[in-house]
């Protein structure tokens, strides 16, 4: 059995990395080719040598641009690649450019594709990423929803055969990673930071950052941030700060550390002894519900709503007043803060990546591996 991993983003390589490694613990190689959405250091290989990736086969160098160009340069170079390779199936993780340019160039050269963390939606057609979903979903011949409620998704879309429920892998890479992060990390001395008394923020969201009435919506609420703060900072953010004028005003304010892009252990640290969460990040939605630390998510809408049904996460969009309302909330009311932040984990037993495995190399034993006619 020959699997492919298509990926290129931050998120991707941390949610794919423990289904890598279920594979190469059934003693089966993994390609793997990276299309180079991402390419700084801190947003790619930091990622590939704290998780212990092997070699990536392939590099493809595809880098920014629209979202034509980047999603069409992808789709080129993968192909080739995967003619050339003739994988037994194709796996894309999640929504971003990389997995719809690899589940529509692996699914055209009936190369079969099995999408991990399938049929999230968000019910917003103007994010790029409810576009990519969709597409990648409808490609997709072997489904990994994590939860019941992403199931129903894929029902309601027709989707019925070959769905799995396995859990999310992002339980995996933080049970994989968390003790590692508690004795490699220094993060909280390096920055200066004591437990439970600082807030992690973190923001990228095109809807977010591309245009500047939305971004001065979020200046004002770090500006007004009514405890110690630290944002990781992502580099699409930056550069939107930079190019509207606003990056001096964030860097000014006081209770504030803004920060390069942080590696996974690092981040993990900040975000296991944060008092709080403010982003607008899926996987941080996440792993917020799962290390028990209260979300605010940033955004009017989620892909995650079992976070928000179980408790640990609130949308409070970019409403300053709505937001620094539960943040000082939380600040006030102990009851409020511990119902949050004891919110059961949605997203499984942190055993989803060997439930990939298994399952791919069942159907590939029984030879039902392959794109349907
Ligand atoms: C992408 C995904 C998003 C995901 C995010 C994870 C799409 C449509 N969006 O958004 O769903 O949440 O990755 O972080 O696929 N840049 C750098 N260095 C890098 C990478 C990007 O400077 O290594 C800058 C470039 O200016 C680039 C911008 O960030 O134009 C945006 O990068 P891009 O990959 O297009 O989208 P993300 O915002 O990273
Ligand atoms: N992350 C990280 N360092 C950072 C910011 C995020 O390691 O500075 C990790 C985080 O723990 C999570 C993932 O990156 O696992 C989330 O990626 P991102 O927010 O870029 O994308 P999204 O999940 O929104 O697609």
């Amino acid at each position: 059995m020959k699997p492919a991993f298509v990926f290129g983003t931050r998120p991707e390589i941390i949610k794919l990395a423990p289904v890598i490694r279920a594979f190469l613990e059934r003693d089966v190689e993994p390609l793997l080719i990276h299309t180079g959405q991402h390419y700084d250091y801190e947003m790619s290989s930091v990622f590939l040598e704290e998780l212990e990736l092997p070699r990536i086969d392939y590099h493809l160098e595809v880098g920014s641009g629209t979202q034509a160009e980047q999603t069409g340069k992808a789709m080129i170079k993968i192909e080739r690649v995967l003619m050339d390779e003739r994988p037994d199936v194709t796996l894309v993780q999640g929504d971003t450019n990389t997995v719809l340019a690899g589940a529509l160039a692996s699914v055209k050269l009936k190369i079969p594709v099995a999408h991990v963390e399938a049929g999230l939606r968000s019910f917003d057609r103007t994010m790029p990423e409810e576009i990519n979903r969709i597409l990648a979903d409808h490609a997709s011949e072997v489904l990994f929803p994590p939860t019941e409620e992403a199931k129903k998704n894929l029902e309601r879309e027709g989707i019925t055969e070959n769905v799995y429920v396995v859990g999310n892998t992002i339980v995996d890479a933080v049970l994989q990673n968390a003790e590692v992060a508690e004795k490699k990390s220094d993060v909280l001395e390096r920055f200066n930071l004591k437990p439970k008394e600082y807030v992690l923020i973190t923001a990228h969201r095109a809807e977010n950052t591309d245009s500047r009435e939305n971004l001065e919506k979020l200046v004002q609420i770090l500006e007004s941030l009514p405890m110690r703060a630290i944002y990781p900072m992502h580099p699409r953010t930056r550069k939107r700060l930079e190019e509207f004028g606003l990056l001096e005003r964030v860097e000014a304010i006081e209770n504030l550390t803004v920060t390069k892009p942080l590696g996974y252990l690092d981040f993990l640290g900040l975000e296991k002894n944060a008092f709080a969460i403010m982003t607008d990040s899926g996987g941080i939605q996440e792993e917020a519900i799962i290390l028990g630390v209260p979300c605010l998510t940033l955004r009017y809408n989620t892909e995650r709503p079992e976070t928000v049904e179980a408790g640990g996460n609130i949308l409070v969009g970019l409403e300053k007043d709505r937001a620094l309302g539960y943040l000082r909330r939380l600040m006030e009311d102990e009851e409020f803060y511990e119902k949050m932040a004891n919110a059961p984990n949605p997203f499984g037993d942190g055993r989803a990546g060997e439930r990939i495995a298994k399952i791919l190399l069942e159907l590939h034993e029984r030879g039902e591996l392959r794109v349907r006619s």
